[in-house]
């Protein structure tokens, strides 16, 4: 949820920012502003896209080497020019730009407002500059100081910049629950909500820590304190991030090519952890707790949104392969309904961008309560991915559209591999299953290739549903959360409702929905309860309802009753989640992009939700 830039050097810092808000605007996309210094502190905002604010400064005075900007995703305050970021201090000497929420703002607020202050916005984030500068002139302090005792005061999450229009050749940078990654050039400076706007300048970065502040220096210095006051040392990593990752390579959006990607991607979560001719499958990341997973009484899976239903997928896996219970939870509910959580479960906690703060909340409740918490992330280095005890990162690349596809297989890739190997150090799968599920995995991303290869028919299927309302999703076993990510991805991009439902639970109420105009999608492969998923789909045709089959390669019996079909190649029933999938994913794209939709940037949504 918002995206922030920042540079400091020789060059001239416009061009750096706005490029980078580009990068970032999967982050957030409802208004963008940019503050620069050029003798002058200029700030400049729009409600809108980057494009928007890009257009709006084509003919301003955008100079200066030191400057700020935002891409933000509307919490405090709708989207318009005046909640955008970056914002004054009363002086108008200090801007700044802010990520995640103030969530005691309303108590800061009213104390300034007692003390005369008064507000342009409705935002959080200019109650916070507010009370900074408040404190420098009135404790007579450095800015820094300001910021420390400001931060101390402050309830809730926070990444945030401040350039002073008396000290061009400062930034002050802090974070608290919010991501934030400090690039260093040679005597200059980019700080950006994650590495994708810094990874064209340099390799160099530095994360900062929970409530730790920074000032950049022009001459290449950087102090670093947390609030406390305690001096900290810079720690330089080296960014593991090719450039041609972040960008579309042909493709007419990250989405498409992020679906396309999936073969690789597959491949790369597999990558070095699988050998089937050698009987090898091993996570290094959770080797530790191996034992844990092994004993546990439980597993309980937190996640938000599509790595939800990759848990539900888990849920069956581990259940299934690994005989061990498993209770899958929406995160947000978990961490507030006083759950249960026992010394011997493991909690598995499922995250793309490792930054949700649900997500996060429920993996400090569960840590609190004394379990194992094993993450599944794919960013390196997230909050996330920090806080568990061990994990195994999906391996999948950057993902930037903003609806999960590569992500989410990378996820059920994971797990899968998580439960089969604990299945079989459990003793609960023989040796020749061990060994024909290896190879089974291993032929996945081939088969991936395959179904993309239906491409043109899933699109022209696509076209004759642009103009449908509503949609069904049904799936029994293994492909109701097939279903559920489905009906997600729809309505996700192209703003169709959608709704997944397992099939047999359609006659206990969709089913009063079902007349000629309502498509039904029935994920209906071969094995498991392929039978009775026939009977459904008979069900639905005798209401007149248009079905799209997604079927094994061939089949007779569903293609006879359907009225569309996309086949995709056989695979053991625990891993058709991984195929059936796809057909899906690509479905949505191209009714989403025949309506005109924004599919990177669907309306009201976000990557990455840093709020609660
Ligand atoms: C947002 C995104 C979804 C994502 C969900 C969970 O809603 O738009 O695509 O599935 O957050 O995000 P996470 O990064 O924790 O997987």
């Amino acid at each position: 949820m918002c995206g922030i830039v920042a540079y400091l050097g020789d060059k001239q810092a416009y061009p750096i920012l706005i490029k980078g808000l580009q990068r970032l605007e999967y982050r957030g996309y409802d208004s963008a502003g940019v503050a620069l210094i050029d003798d002058e502190l200029l700030l400049y905002k729009k409600q809108g896209k980057v494009a928007d604010l890009e257009e709006y400064l084509k003919d301003k005075n955008v100079k200066g080497n030191i400057g700020i900007a935002h891409t933000r995703w509307a919490t405090h305050g709708e989207p318009s020019d005046i909640n955008a970021h970056p914002h004054f201090s009363r002086s108008k000497k200090l801007a700044i730009i802010h990520n995640g929420i103030i969530e005691n703002y309303c108590t800061l607020k009213k104390e300034l407002f007692k003390r005369g202050y008064t507000f342009q916005s409705e935002t959080d984030t200019e109650v916070l500059i507010h009370l900074i500068e408040d404190i420098q002139i009135n404790e007579n302090v450095e800015l820094l100081e300001a910021v420390r005792i400001a931060l101390n005061q402050v309830v809730g999450a926070y990444a945030i910049v401040i350039i002073a229009k008396d000290n061009p050749n400062q930034l002050i940078v802090a974070r608290k629950g919010s991501p934030l990654v400090i690039g260093v050039g040679e005597k200059e400076f980019f700080v950006a909500s994650d590495a994708t706007p810094i990874v064209e300048h340099t390799t160099n970065v530095v994360y900062l820590n929970e409530e730790e502040i920074a000032v950049l220096n022009r001459n290449g210095d950087i102090k670093l304190i947390n609030i406390k006051n305690q001096k900290k040392t810079p720690y330089i990593e080296k960014l593991e991030l090719n450039l041609h990752e972040i960008e579309k390579d042909g493709y007419a959006h990250f989405m498409l090519k992020e679906i396309h990607e999936q073969p690789r991607s597959i491949r790369d979560t597999m990558r070095g952890r699988i050998n089937s001719s050698r009987n090898i499958l091993s996570l290094g990341g959770i080797t530790d707790y191996e034992r844990r997973l092994i004993n546990a009484k439980r597993i309980i899976i937190v996640a938000c949104g599509t790595s939800w239903h990759a848990g539900l997928v888990g849920e069956y896996l581990f259940e299934d392969l690994a005989r061990i219970p498993v209770e899958v939870e929406y995160a947000s509910e978990f961490r507030y309904r006083n759950p249960i959580i026992n010394e011997d479960d493991v909690v598995i906690a499922i995250s793309q961008s490792g930054e949700t703060a649900d997500t996060l909340a429920a993996i400090e409740l569960a840590k609190s309560k004394g379990a194992t918490i094993i993450g599944i992330c794919n960013v390196v280095g997230s909050s996330i991915a920090r806080a568990t005890h061990a994990g195994s990162y999906t391996h999948a690349g950057p993902e930037i559209g903003v609806a999960s596809t590569k992500a989410f297989t990378a996820q059920v890739t994971i797990l899968t591999m998580m439960a089969l190997m604990i299945s079989f150090k459990k003793g609960v799968i023989t040796k020749s299953k061990y060994h024909q599920l290896l190879g089974e995995i291993e032929l996945i991303p081939e088969k991936v290739e395959k179904v993309l290869k239906t491409e043109n028919k899933i699109k022209g299927i696509a076209e004759e549903f642009i103009n449908s309302r509503n949609f069904l999703y049904l799936g029994r076993g293994y492909n109701f959360p097939v279903a559920l990510e489905g009906a997600l991805k729809l309505k996700e991009i192209s703003y169709i409702h959608a709704e997944g439902y397992p099939a047999a639970e359609m006659k206990h109420g969709p089913i009063a929905l079902i007349d000629a105009e309502m498509p039904v999608v029935v994920v209906a492969t071969k094995k498991g309860i392929y039978e009775k998923v026939i009977s459904n789909i008979m069900e639905v045709k005798a209401r007149k309802g248009k079905i799209i089959a997604v079927v094994t390669e061939g089949d007779v019996a569903v293609k006879a009753l359907a009225d569309y079909i996309i086949e995709i190649p056989e695979t053991e029933e625990l891993l058709v989640p991984l195929v059936a999938t796809i057909p899906l994913q690509l479905l949505s794209y191209y009714i989403a992009v025949m309506r005109g939709c924004d599919v990177d940037k669907p309306r009201n949504l976000a990557k990455s939700v840093t709020v609660e």
